[in-house]
């Protein structure tokens, strides 16, 4: 693929990427073991997080979860809800009152997208790794505990201890895991002087702590339906818990159907109200994922007609 300029492949799979995007979330970029990798060049990656070895171990834990955050089994640092600026502009759209921090099913995507807690930043590594004494446990909220993520020793060579433990890097400009992956480093050249793609640009993946120019999330849903209320009504409503676009009628919050989150202040927008970082096969078991680890695809209905062009977007805006 050289010689292709870097951009956001926002509407399809990044033809650079060396993972399937089929099947699990073992074949998609949230595997940051990179076990799909067999380039032997990201080996590399090796010094900058610890390689745990285990793909859903950078999210989940089965025992000693941040108890700090309604999210399942969460194994994450994550930041406060108070380090977001969150969307300004409710003047034009009578948001007052409806806007809040973002609420647990985005701090956990925000956990490693707003650039600043290290990708590798767990609370539990896996496996006894640990030496006796000192601390045996990561933050859960604030600043990683980076003497922490130095004491993991993977029995595998060349996988630990790595005493530098990036974060993906800052929403513009280089830093981070953004030191490698831009796209300053795409103008390199091979041996026959064809440019080359040195890791693929992460630019685009960054949301940062200024969630301004992004989606709104933490804002509560209309509850009332009808004329001059421009959204439609999800089928089924859990006060307290959330609230869903039914698509295939069983009553059941199945992983491609959008949702509310309601953590208090009512159902709401949140990262995962859109996204399901697992990956979604777009048209049934082992096809390729929606892109963008979206819920429905804004571009291609499935075979059940869920989806299509905007199709993410008209579930919840009645335009
Ligand atoms: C020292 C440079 C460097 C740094 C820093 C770096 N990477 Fe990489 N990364 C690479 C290289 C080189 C590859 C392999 C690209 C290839 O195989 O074509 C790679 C590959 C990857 C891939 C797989 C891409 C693919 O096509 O399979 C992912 C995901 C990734 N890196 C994530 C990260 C994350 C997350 C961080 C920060 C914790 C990070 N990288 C920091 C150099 C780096
Ligand atoms: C990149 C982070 C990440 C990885 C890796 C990850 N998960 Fe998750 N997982 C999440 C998030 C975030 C949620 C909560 C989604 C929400 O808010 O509804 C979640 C939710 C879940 C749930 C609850 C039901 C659901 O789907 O919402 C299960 C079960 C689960 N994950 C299992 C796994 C398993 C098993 C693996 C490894 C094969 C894994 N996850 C890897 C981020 C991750
Ligand atoms: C453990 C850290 C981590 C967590 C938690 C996490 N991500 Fe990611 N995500 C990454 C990294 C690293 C990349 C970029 C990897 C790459 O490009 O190779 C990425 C890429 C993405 C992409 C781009 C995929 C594409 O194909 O365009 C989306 C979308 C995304 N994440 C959404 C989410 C959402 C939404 C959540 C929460 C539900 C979440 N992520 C949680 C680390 C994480
Ligand atoms: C209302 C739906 C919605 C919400 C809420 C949402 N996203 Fe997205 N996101 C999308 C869509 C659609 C795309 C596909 C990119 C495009 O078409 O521009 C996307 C793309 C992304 C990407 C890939 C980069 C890109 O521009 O393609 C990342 C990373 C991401 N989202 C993370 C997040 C995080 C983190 C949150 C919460 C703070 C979030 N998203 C909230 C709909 C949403
Ligand atoms: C889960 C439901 C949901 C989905 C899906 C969704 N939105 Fe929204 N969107 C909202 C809510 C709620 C608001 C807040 C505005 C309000 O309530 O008046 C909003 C606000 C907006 C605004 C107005 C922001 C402003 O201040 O002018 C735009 C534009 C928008 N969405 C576009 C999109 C696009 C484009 C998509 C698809 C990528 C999308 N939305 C998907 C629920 C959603």
């Amino acid at each position: 693929m050289a010689g292709i300029v870097a951009v956001a492949f926002a509407d399809g799979w990044d033809p650079r990427f060396s993972a399937t995007n089929i099947g699990s979330i073992e074949q998609t970029r949230h595997n940051l073991t990179l076990s799909y990798n067999n380039s032997g060049r990201a080996s590399m990656m090796d010094n900058v997080r610890n390689n745990y070895g285990e793909v859903c171990v950078y999210c989940h834990t089965p025992h000693g979860a941040n108890s700090q955050i309604n999210a399942p089994l969460w194994n994450r640092t994550i930041n406060n809800a108070s380090n977001y600026s969150i969307y300004d502009k409710p003047t034009t759209l009578g948001l007052e009152g409806r806007l809040n921090l973002p609420g647990p099913s985005s701090l956990t995507c925000l956990s490693c997208h707003d650039g600043t807690i290290a990708i590798d930043s767990v609370l539990n590594m896996p496996g006894s790794g640990l030496s006796p004494g000192g601390n045996t446990r990561n933050t859960e909220v604030g600043s990683p505990d980076m003497g922490f993520l130095d004491r993991w020793a993977s029995s595998n060579p060349g996988m630990g201890p790595v005493g530098d433990h990036l974060s993906l890097g800052p929403e513009s400009g280089i830093g981070g895991c953004k030191i490698c992956h831009n796209r300053i480093n795409d103008t390199l050249v091979d041996l026959d002087g064809n440019p080359t793609p040195f890791a693929p640009d992460f630019t685009a993946f960054v949301i940062g702590t200024n969630l301004r120019n992004d989606h709104v999330v933490g804002i509560t849903y209309p509850t009332t339906f009808g004329p001059g209320i421009d959204y439609n009504e999800p089928e089924v409503a859990i006060p307290g818990k959330w609230s869903f676009f039914d698509s295939n009628g069983n009553n059941f919050a199945e992983k491609d159907e959008v949702r509310l989150y309601d953590s208090g202040a009512g159902p709401a927008v949140e990262c995962a109200s859109c996204h399901d970082p697992h990956g979604i096969p777009s048209n049934g078991p082992g096809t390729e994922f929606i892109p963008s680890f979206l819920r429905v695809s804004n571009s291609t209905p499935n075979s059940n007609g869920i989806g299509g062009p905007s199709g993410l977007c008209l579930t919840c805006h009645a335009k």
